[in-house]
């Protein structure tokens, strides 16, 4: 069968390759993928700067945003042929610490977890793929492929589960307004969630062309474009920064309202960005801000996300997939191009 696959660590290792079909010790339920979602995790491993093969010098089967049919399942899974399904990505670390040990993997402790298709385990990017019962989510019928925006939404719904944790710190918490920066596929499905909260949601940009100004207010939410300074007098309760970029985070830093929250949902390059630690030590003390990263999900969380999905409109969610490439030419998805959302390889073509 024909799979997605790279050499880890090395730049433009990726091709299109032929492998043998999935094996048993992946899982019992064997999985037709009907579609793979790229994001930016996947191009980083492709430029050689992430990602981990499973055994060395062993190439690595891309892709960790699934969707797939299930065409064989035993009776005793709770999955049947022809059930959609997703993929979770994070595998317990062996030991297990007691995060792994508990369901949490997203919080292991030891860095011994393993994620298909980035650290150590094949990934879905291949024509058929195994999986454990226990690490696969019967979706609700939804329409095409909508279903591939699970495992991008179950990120977002793991930021705003600890944003919610964190803010039951004391007890009068009462948030109104959100701030997004960025408006990939993260900071929209972020939007999405403050707004089914009933939040205020102001979503971030540079740009005011292509299509993301006009999905943020048909979401109900406000666009800002320019730079992060026009947008100094906002004073979120909440800020969810999505895109990684040192410039935006150090702006965003130590500019929410008192007792503000700030996730940090994004990773971009290294380079460095002026910031005043002192100022923010000051703002953060007297105000008693929280700022927290967040990665991965756990099972919880894609349930949060099939809850989220299953009540948004799925005209605008369908808006996010703004370009299908067959799997012939699956390294198109890689390429970034104007009006870019989220690029899925799609196998049904
Ligand atoms: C994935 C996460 C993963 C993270 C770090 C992201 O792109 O969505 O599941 O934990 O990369 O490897």
């Amino acid at each position: 069968m024909r799979a997605i696959t790279v050499l880890p660590g090395v730049l433009n290792s990726a091709r299109l390759d032929e492998v043998p079909e999935p094996p048993l010790t992946d899982g019992a339920v064997l999985v037709r993928t009907l579609a793979l979602g790229v994001c930016g995790t996947d191009r980083e491993i492709v430029s050689g700067a992430y990602g981990e093969a499973p055994a060395a010098g062993e190439r690595l089967v891309l892709g960790h945003e699934s969707l797939g049919e299930v065409i064989a399942a035993p009776p005793e899974s709770g999955f049947a042929p022809g059930d959609q399904i997703v993929g979770i990505v994070r595998r317990p670390d062996p030991v297990p610490c007691p995060a792994c040990g508990g369901g949490e993997w997203d919080m292991c402790r030891n860095g011994g977890y393993t994620e298909r298709g980035i650290k150590g385990r094949h990934g879905y990017g291949a024509e058929r793929f195994r999986i454990e019962p226990e690490f696969a989510l019967k979706l609700q019928p939804m329409p095409g492929v909508l279903g591939v925006l699970m495992e991008p939404t179950s990120i977002v719904a793991k930021a705003w589960d600890h944003i919610a944790r964190i803010g039951r710190r004391f007890n009068s918490w009462q948030p109104r307004r959100v701030l997004v920066a960025g408006s990939g596929p993260i900071g929209l499905l972020a939007a999405l969630f403050g707004v089914q909260r009933g939040y205020e949601v102001h979503v971030f940009d540079r740009r005011s062309d292509g299509p993301k100004p006009k999905l943020i207010r048909d979401l109900g939410g406000t666009h800002h474009a320019g730079t992060l300074a026009d947008v100094a007098g906002l004073d979120p309760d909440i800020v969810i920064e999505c895109t990684g970029a040192p410039a935006v985070i150090a702006q965003v830093l130590g500019r929410t309202a008192p007792s503000g929250i700030v996730c940090l949902a994004g990773i971009g390059g290294d380079h460095a960005a002026s910031f005043d630690i002192g100022r923010f030590n000051r703002h953060m003390v007297l105000n008693n801000d929280v700022v927290f990263g967040a990665v991965n999900a756990n099972r919880m969380h894609y349930e949060m996300a099939a809850d989220a999905l299953a009540r948004a409109d799925k005209d605008w969610l369908g808006r996010l997939i703004s370009r299908r490439v067959p799997l012939a030419r699956w390294h198109e998805a890689l390429d970034h191009e104007a009006g870019d959302i989220k690029v899925i390889v799609d196998f049904t073509l």
